[in-house]
């Protein structure tokens, strides 16, 4: 193994609270991998152009109600419905850069109430990241950033227990970043990590699936 015919692109995810940077650095990381002579793709999830994602949109924006579980399945589902085009992406050699991803659906839906265990079972076969970058902010610091869109699950208290459990399901993969630093810091600190991780995956590092 480790030779060329095992070479990938890397599956990276970024996390984080509502109004963490996310979007920002994610399109920028994009951006600089492909200056530097890299493929990567900018993908997120929810990704609201399927049929499943318009109706998550509309249950984000308060126009329609669900039950908490079955919002939950709808998320993962979103994530399904991507999962081979996913793998074959990565088997071609670009790198995906993804806004949020299982993490968010266990960390949010968790904050319901939901039992953790059960929603960590329809992620179960998912592709695993080569790596998690979380960008931590106090969820105070969050809300004062320009206000919340008003989106459903925009509000201090809710993203107080998001947070909570985002740090129990920290592993090994995960790599912490202050969301607090300036911008360009950020930046920068990120894709040094992610073009280590790039290389891994281009010298041959299997995929594996969710929740190695
Ligand atoms: P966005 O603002 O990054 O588009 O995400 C929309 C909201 O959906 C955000 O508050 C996080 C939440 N979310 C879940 O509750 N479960 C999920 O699986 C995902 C991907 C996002």
């Amino acid at each position: 193994r480790g030779g060329k015919e095992d070479s990938r692109g890397a599956l990276v995810v970024l996390e984080g609270l509502d109004r963490c940077g996310k979007t920002t650095q994610s399109t920028r990381l994009v951006a600089n991998l492909e200056k530097l002579g890299h493929s990567a793709e900018l993908w997120r999830f929810p990704d609201r152009t399927t049929s499943v994602g318009q109706m998550i949109s509309s249950y984000l924006s308060n126009k329609s109600q669900l039950d908490d579980h079955t919002i939950h399945l709808l998320f993962s589902a979103n994530r399904w419905e991507k999962r081979s085009l996913m793998e074959s992406k990565l088997k071609s050699g670009i790198t995906l850069v993804v806004d949020r991803y299982s993490y968010s659906g266990v960390a949010f839906s968790s904050a319901k109430g939901l039992d953790i265990s059960w929603c960590k079972a329809p992620e179960i076969g998912l592709l695993a990241p080569d790596l998690v970058v979380y960008l931590d902010i106090p969820p105070e610091k969050a809300a004062e950033r320009g206000g919340y869109g008003g989106e459903r699950y925009e509000q201090l208290e809710f993203q107080k227990k998001v947070g909570q459990n985002y740090q129990v399901l920290r592993g090994p993969t995960w790599k912490i970043i202050d969301a607090c630093s300036p911008m360009e810091d950020i930046e920068e600190h990120l894709q040094e990590m992610v073009l280590d991780c790039v290389k891994t995956c281009q010298e041959g590092k299997p995929l594996s699936c969710l929740w190695s």
